[in-house]
């Protein structure tokens, strides 16, 4: 039962001394000028902390072992990020050949980049099984909005712009998926997911036979955020083909899948990848990360441009002669670095390796759900893919204990909390990923301590209540948090 606390660390504020330098500067040789008058507030305005050196390296090293990251510590969480970013990915991404290309250089000057970025196009088709690949856009989100905006710009060729105004998104999507439709100016009409966690056909069918001529696109995740495969993918396609619409995948959960099966082969219009998730690139925050899209041939004449392809000779070249694109979505290329990563990656798997990713990110998820299923069950009773969903009501119903009063738990059992109430249309929901990357020591060590805590719930539910208890902050106020931001230090009056 760890309870044991640590002392919160004194801020570098309070450990300032009037007068303390960390720097030795040379005498001024140069005329002194106001900065004050010049900026509008000097340093004594502005309460800067003065600390030696050293004391400065101290403090901010001890701060970084207050943190858990991925090299300290598992991360569970499910959806939106991969966790495994290989150092190799970073030499590479920082050989000067790459990371000193200047953004303006012509593209005929760095023929090894083109050729990158050729390459990992190429190995993402491959992939995925789309005609033409784009890196262009910056996130998943970015991505999302781009191949509804190539939708939007396919249906006015065809003189359907104004006719079709509504996305069709179900009920378990990510945040993203509406926000972006909505972003491109259309309704967006939610489905609902049948008892089996899957697209419920009828509401589809329903929806279709109402306004099926008015339907621009669906945006079908799959897998979904459930961590289910669609087994009805085809006939999904199919029903909305047949009233005209377009099918997006959201490919954000591509690593469940990778080597093993295509969306391109699914019936599915276009794609979006995440390359910060599935191919082990940093997550960026909305960017800047890679949400790479896949198009199929009717729709890679509105790609955005220009376009990296080989010409008739076999040479790479910058393709800017695209008279139905949408035009540029990003600066430049998009983030090349991120490419060089990735591709790095996938080198590093290779072709024949490939499917090792997503089997052994189903594995993992699969053995966690199966260790958990008698305290922790399923959302939906079958097997899952890349990411298990758990539910915690009945911990709500008979103790008074939620799932994030369980995930703070974790955080004094040495463990991240994994994603919690997401998708929202699971109660007391927790969303566990842990990637194909953790040996079996780590999650049987993570499902120990979550079959730990379970226990406590009935037992000792205070304990979870005000958990965390070993950090240097404790349980926070998170709605104040949210609504009530102040990070600015403020000296405290003098007493
Ligand atoms: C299923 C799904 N779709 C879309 C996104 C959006 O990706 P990004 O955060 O890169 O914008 C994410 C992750 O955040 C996701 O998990």
């Amino acid at each position: 039962m760890p309870t044991k606390s640590v002392p919160a660390p004194t801020l570098v504020f309070e450990k300032s001394r009037p007068g303390r330098i960390g720097a030795n500067l040379p005498e001024c040789d140069t005329p002194e000028v106001d900065l004050g008058a010049v900026l509008g507030r000097t340093r004594s305005t502005l309460d800067l902390p003065e600390i030696s050196e050293l004391d400065a390296l101290r403090h901010f090293t001890n701060l970084s072992h207050v943190n858990y990251g991925i090299e300290t510590g598992f991360y569970p969480l499910g959806s939106c990020t991969m966790k495994y970013n290989p150092k190799i990915n970073e030499k590479t991404a920082g050989l000067p050949g790459f990371a000193a290309t200047h953004p303006m250089q012509p593209w005929q000057s760095v023929p090894g980049n083109m050729e990158i970025l050729h390459r990992v196009q190429e190995i993402l088709k491959e992939i995925t099984g789309f005609r033409a690949i784009t890196l262009q856009p910056v996130a998943g989100a970015h991505g999302e909005m781009t191949c509804l905006m190539i939708v939007k710009a396919y249906h006015e060729s065809r003189g359907e712009g104004e006719q079709r105004s509504i996305v069709l998104v179900p009920d378990s999507a990510h945040g993203t998926n509406p926000a972006s439709a909505a972003r491109c100016g259309y309704t967006v009409r939610s489905i609902s997911t049948d008892a089996y966690g899957n697209t419920d056909l009828a509401v589809l069918a329903k929806t279709l036979l109402e306004v099926g001529n008015q339907v621009a696109a669906l945006m079908l995740t799959n897998p979904s955020t459930l961590g289910l495969f669609e087994p009805n993918i085809q006939a999904i396609c199919r029903m909305v083909h047949e009233v005209g619409g377009q099918v997006f995948c959201d490919g954000a959960n591509m690593n469940a899948m990778v080597g093993t099966t295509r969306p391109g082969d699914h019936g599915f219009d276009c794609m979006h990848l995440n390359l910060h998730k599935t191919f082990s690139t940093p997550h960026g925050g909305g960017g800047p990360g890679c949400g790479a899209i896949g198009l199929q041939a009717h729709l890679e004449p509105f790609m955005p441009g220009p376009v990296v392809r080989k010409d008739e000779a076999g040479t790479i070249v910058l393709d800017e002669d695209r008279p139905q694109s949408i035009g540029r979505v990003s600066s430049y290329l998009g983030q090349f670095l991120m490419e060089v990563r990735a591709y790095t990656y996938l080198m590093a798997y290779g072709r024949e390796k490939m499917a090792d990713i997503s089997k052994y990110s189903v594995l993992n998820a699969n053995y966690v759900r199966a260790r958990l299923k008698d305290v922790l069950p399923p959302a939906h009773d079958r097997p899952c893919m890349h990411e298990c969903i758990l539910t915690a009501e009945k911990y709500k119903r008979e103790n008074g204990i939620r799932a994030l009063d369980i995930s703070k738990r974790l955080i004094d059992y040495g463990f991240h909390p994994p994603t919690n109430y997401f998708p929202l249309i699971v109660p007391e929901c927790l969303m566990i990923e842990p990637t194909e990357t953790e040996a079996k020591e780590t999650l049987d060590a993570f499902c120990d301590a979550l079959i730990a805590i379970c226990g406590e719930a009935a037992t000792n539910p205070d304990i979870l209540h005000e958990a965390p208890h070993t950090q240097i902050v404790g349980r926070l106020d998170e709605t104040k948090a949210v609504k009530d931001l102040d990070v600015r230090w403020r000296k405290p009056a003098a007493v």
